[in-house]
């Protein structure tokens, strides 16, 4: 529970019946006018563009700007593209996330680099001048904390992986104030397996400097088709924005399933050597693994049907089981005989249709089944907008928007 102070304010007596009548009129006593209007100038000027807190770097176009850590192929960072914010500089360990980033977010400086080597000063360099981000934003590799991993290890390096994003972000926010971090991963880490680890991690994100919030969202719940539960660590920098409250983005009420989303598509083209991706149908993506096993055959693998974690065969009607796939685990198409494109996969992580991933077959289903989807992070994005007063436009309107620009219906695949 957060301590309250006094604060002493010298006024005339005929300022005092002045700001009295105004707080009336409002039906509020003059101290609770006073401390409402107080609160929302000072973060409205912690927002604006001409101060330090809206970020240096925000390429001009007057959007708060972003340092984007374990970018993947930016799933995350399209989400908060399309809720106004603008990354300024990204940065994977992985090549092919890279290349991938840079191909589809043309006005971000990406970099590959291992997180533990990075410092503020570093980040000065490649950006080419001081860098100072309004937000961090990044999800480190899950697998080390993912309950389907069945080959968990207490000293898995990746482990440590947060502690560095946390010391990053202390030092980025001890020399210009970072307004919010936002953290992803999965709800494994608030198990019992790993709850001191990430207590831990949870009091390095404090000590950075940041009232710290978390939830547990399922993209399913914000028009993704596709079960993906997430845990979101939201960190708000309390001494710039005082008062401010993170609230989770509220469900959207709208079930989209694997029929709305991939329904009439053309057979993708398979997998050989010596492919040209800009003679697929539709898209460079449309491709898939080979259906080399029998199962692919007489009408075996019904909708909904499991075999191991091989072979699970998508329902039309219904979302899809969560877009990560280990080796050769790529879902089966409802129509059984073969598996998902990545075209396909990246319809279902809401992926807006012109994105691109690039990299081999491999490298493809690994950036797909990554990925923060960005209709879930563009959500997240939206009431990180809220909490800190950068949100003028009503959240609705917005989601309308991005109804007409980024959803699309079966019929408009082909346009
Ligand atoms: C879960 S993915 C991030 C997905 C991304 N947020 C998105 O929405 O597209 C985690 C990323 O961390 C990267 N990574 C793993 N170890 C790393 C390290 N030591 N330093 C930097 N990046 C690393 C991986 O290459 C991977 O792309």
């Amino acid at each position: 529970m957060e301590r309250h102070t006094k604060l002493m304010i010298r006024l005339s007596a005929s300022e005092k019946t002045f700001l009295e009548e105004i707080a009336a009129e409002q039906g509020l006593k003059l101290a609770t006018w006073a401390r409402r209007k107080l609160l929302r100038d000072g973060r409205e000027e912690a927002a604006s563009e001409d101060s330090p807190l809206y970020g240096a770097n925000g390429n001009g176009n007057a959007k708060p700007s972003l340092l984007s850590l374990f970018c993947g192929p930016g799933g995350l960072d399209e989400g908060f593209r399309q809720a106004g914010f603008h990354t300024s500089l990204a940065t994977d360990i992985d090549k092919d996330c890279v290349a991938t980033f840079r191909h589809n977010h043309p006005d971000t400086r990406v970099f590959s680099a291992e997180i533990s080597t990075l410092t503020p000063r570093k980040l000065d360099r490649i950006y080419g001048g001081e860098f100072a981000p309004f937000g961090v934003i990044g999800g480190p590799p899950c697998q080390s904390f993912s309950v389907s991993n069945v080959h968990q290890k207490d000293d898995d390096p990746r482990h440590n992986l947060p502690l560095a994003y946390a010391r990053l972000l202390k030092a980025l926010n001890r020399r210009r104030p970072i307004a919010f971090f936002l953290f992803e991963n999965v709800p494994g880490l608030l198990g019992p397996r790993h709850r001191d680890r990430y207590l831990r991690f949870k009091e390095e994100f404090q000590l950075a400097g940041f009232k710290v919030y978390e939830a547990a969202l399922d993209a399913k719940d914000y028009g993704v088709p596709q079960e993906r539960p997430r845990i979101f660590i939201v960190g708000i920098n309390a001494n710039a924005f005082p008062g401010a409250e993170w609230l989770p983005p509220r469900p959207t009420g709208e079930l989209r399933t694997v029929r709305d989303t991939i329904a009439g598509l053309p057979e993708p083209v398979h997998n050989a050597r010596g492919l040209d991706p800009e003679t697929f149908p539709v898209h460079p993506n449309h491709w898939c693994l080979v259906p080399k096993s029998r199962k692919f055959g007489n009408a075996n693998l019904k909708e909904g049907q499991m075999f191991g974690r091989s072979f699970r065969t998508l329902r039309w009607d219904a979302p899809s089981w969560t877009v990560a796939y280990g080796h050769r685990e790529v879902h089966v198409h409802p129509c059984g005989h073969r598996r998902l494109s990545i075209y396909e996969a990246m319809l279902l992580q809401t992926f807006p249709r012109e994105y691109e991933l690039l990299g081999n077959m491999t490298a493809q289903v690994r950036l797909v089944s990554d990925a923060v989807p960005p209709r879930l992070g563009y959500f997240v994005a939206q009431s990180i907008r809220m909490a800190l007063g950068l949100e003028t436009e009503a959240p609705g309107a917005k989601h309308q928007r991005f109804r007409q620009t980024h959803v699309r219906e079966p019929a408009d695949m082909f346009a």
